[in-house]
């Protein structure tokens, strides 16, 4: 089965085809981030605006480089959920178009769902179940995955995603966006303990993540107590603080993705979402997990941001569970039950 998948959830527009939910014929992935990096953000309406304009061209490309026509498709699969809403519905309408003129099959997937089987993709022999840590700039969740679409969520951010903080805090240093590279490159090199910030931990117990308060931690050190005293910083002082603050959360994801591990008794962690392209998170957490028996896996980066190859892999999964939709399929910006 041939799946072209389509994902416009944020400000990546992404198409792919993929066969039988491994082998990826085509990955196209036209990315905003130019776009965005003055504002130092996702600006919603820009984003909106520029799906319209690409998600044609961009299926067209997937489709040519995949050597298939659409009608050697067996089926549509598309982000429905969640992300901005704009950008879903570019995406969502588009695949129900395409499905209403071709006839063929169409499934809603959840974004988050397919930034774990990014990972499969990755690492085929990956086996269930396993415990999966999404990290991206909309996300930060753990699931208890036990096939590809059974993912039970055991914790999630009840404030900050992890990517948003690396964004703010590249924002208030003035160093770039997206803000996960920028901050890594300037800690590079650099001794994490030199200034050390807070560590949310939401008890013993919890799953949970907040980052807002590292954040703010980082605003105050830089901008004094009530955020309006700014210092001059030198070079090295910005990357210490990048480095301080890149551990800080690091620590957080991978203490509790461990936690995880152990309350389910599972010795593999999958790792997916742009903010495991880092490295110190892959460094940490393949260590601490090796200590503690469980094996770590990391797609490449093309795998770990958005791209469609995951949508149009775990559609193929989707359909043959029966899960397809028909054209009431609607784009729903935010999960509205976390567990
Ligand atoms: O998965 P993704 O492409 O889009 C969302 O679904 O959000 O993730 C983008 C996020 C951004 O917040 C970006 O700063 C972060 O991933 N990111 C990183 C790194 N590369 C990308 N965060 C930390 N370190 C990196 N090397
Ligand atoms: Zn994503």
């Amino acid at each position: 089965m041939n799946i072209l998948g389509i994902e416009t959830s944020c400000d990546e527009t992404a198409a792919a085809v993929v066969r039988d939910g491994r082998e990826i014929l085509s990955n196209a992935v036209q990315s905003q981030i130019d776009l965005h990096a003055i504002y130092g953000g996702v600006v919603p309406e820009l984003a909106c605006r520029a799906h319209i304009e690409a998600v044609v061209p961009v299926v067209e490309k997937a489709l040519e480089e995949a050597g298939t026509p659409l009608s050697r498709v067996d089926g549509i699969a598309v982000t429905c959920m969640p992300g901005l809403v704009g950008a879903l519905l570019v995406g969502v309408t588009y695949a129900k178009s395409l499905a209403l003129a071709t006839g063929k099959p169409l499934v809603g997937v959840d974004h988050i769902h397919g930034h774990i089987y990014a990972v499969n993709l990755a690492f085929p022999e990956l086996e269930y179940p396993f415990i999966s840590l999404v990290v991206s700039g909309g996300h930060t969740s753990l699931y208890h995955s036990r096939r590809e679409v059974e993912h039970e969520l055991l914790g999630s951010t009840t404030d900050d995603a992890a990517g948003e903080a690396f964004d703010k805090v590249a924002k208030i240093l003035g160093i770039g966006f997206p803000g996960g590279p920028a901050v890594e490159r300037a800690a590079r090199g650099r001794d994490p303990a030199r200034i050390e910030f807070a560590r949310t931990m939401l008890g013993p117990g919890s799953l949970d993540f907040s980052f807002s308060g590292v954040k703010t931690d980082v605003l105050y050190h830089v901008r004094g107590q009530d955020g309006k005293h700014p210092r001059a910083l030198s070079t090295g002082e910005v990357a210490d603080i990048c480095a301080g603050f890149q551990e800080a959360v690091v620590d957080v994801l991978v203490e509790k993705a461990l936690r995880a591990c152990a309350r389910r008794g599972v010795r593999r962690l999958a790792v997916g979402g742009g903010v495991a392209c880092n490295g110190r998170l892959r460094e940490k957490a393949a260590a601490r997990g090796a200590a503690a028996g469980v094996t770590t896996y990391f797609p490449p980066g093309r795998f770990c941001t958005d791209n469609a190859a995951m949508i149009a892999g775990l559609g193929y999964h989707l359909l043959r569970a029966g899960r397809a939709d028909d054209l009431t399929l609607d784009a729903v910006p935010t999960k509205l039950h976390r567990r």
